[in-house]
């Protein structure tokens, strides 16, 4: 694993957002994986900025998310749909883009579609990941074993309770989402996952610097051959560095 100490923020995002623009340059008909939530809305601005001044073209860039809520319809505005228009599709000249569909009551059928639209791409070249504050990756939340496929998910209180401030109130937050599997992440060849703030300083030491367990999900990164960790100084504050 490479680990980028950041100072802050917005220097994460710049790295974050240099990684990316390395791959779409290196390969411009790369399949990206993409992730929604605080951290990566400044690396999106920032492949937006690459975008506009010339320097990046998306023209060849296929995208899938790693997930989205269940019973969301695409034009709620905390639909993971939503959200990727507003912060990068619609700016970007991106050839295609694909999330799960939060409407397709069929769950299995969605999470089945889901997999096989990866598989036809011919797999994820780079897989950008946040980190949730008890070690989710996607969606995939700490459990008895590691999923390994597209599958549907009960959020946890924790995950519930933290999603709720971009809600009216916390029973509007959805209980379920679809989300990518752990196998789904470790087969994407290259691995970004971008980490901001002390109140992550705890989970990132557990993640990368503990044993590798379902209770940690991210932990399993440590298994991958290439994750590049992008994480600014408070959050790698409790790790020994
Ligand atoms: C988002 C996702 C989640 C987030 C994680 C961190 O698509 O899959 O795992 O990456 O919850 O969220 P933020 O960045 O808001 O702290």
């Amino acid at each position: 694993m490479k680990i980028y100490q950041t100072k802050n923020y917005d220097d994460l995002s710049r790295v974050a957002a240099n990684l990316i623009g390395a791959q779409i340059i290196q390969k411009p008909d790369s399949v990206l994986g993409l992730a929604t939530g605080s951290s990566p809305i400044g690396t999106y601005r920032r492949l937006v900025e690459g975008y506009n001044n010339g320097d990046l073209d998306f023209s060849q860039i296929r995208t899938v998310n790693l997930d989205e809520y269940r019973g969301l319809p695409r034009e709620n505005d905390q639909s993971y749909y939503y959200f990727m228009h507003e912060n990068l599709f619609n700016h970007v000249n991106i050839k295609e883009s694909h999330l799960p569909d939060g409407t397709n009551p069929d769950s299995d059928a969605e999470c089945k579609r889901y997999e096989a639209v990866i598989n036809s791409m011919g797999g994820i070249d780079l897989q950008l990941l946040g980190l949730g504050h008890n070690g989710h990756i996607g969606f995939n939340e700490p459990a008895d074993n590691f999923p390994k496929y597209t599958h549907c998910v009960d959020l946890q209180e924790s995950t519930i309770e933290a999603n709720k401030r971009f809600f009216e109130s916390i029973d509007d937050v959805p209980r379920q989402a679809y989300t990518m599997g752990i196998g789904t992440i470790m087969n994407a060849k290259r691995i970004v996952i971008i980490v901001s703030g002390e109140d992550k300083a705890e989970i990132v030491n557990k993640a990368f610097f503990g044993p590798v367990t379902p209770q940690v999900p991210a932990s399993i990164l440590q298994f991958h051959p290439d994750v590049c960790l992008v994480a600014d100084a408070a959050a790698l504050s409790k790790s020994p560095l």
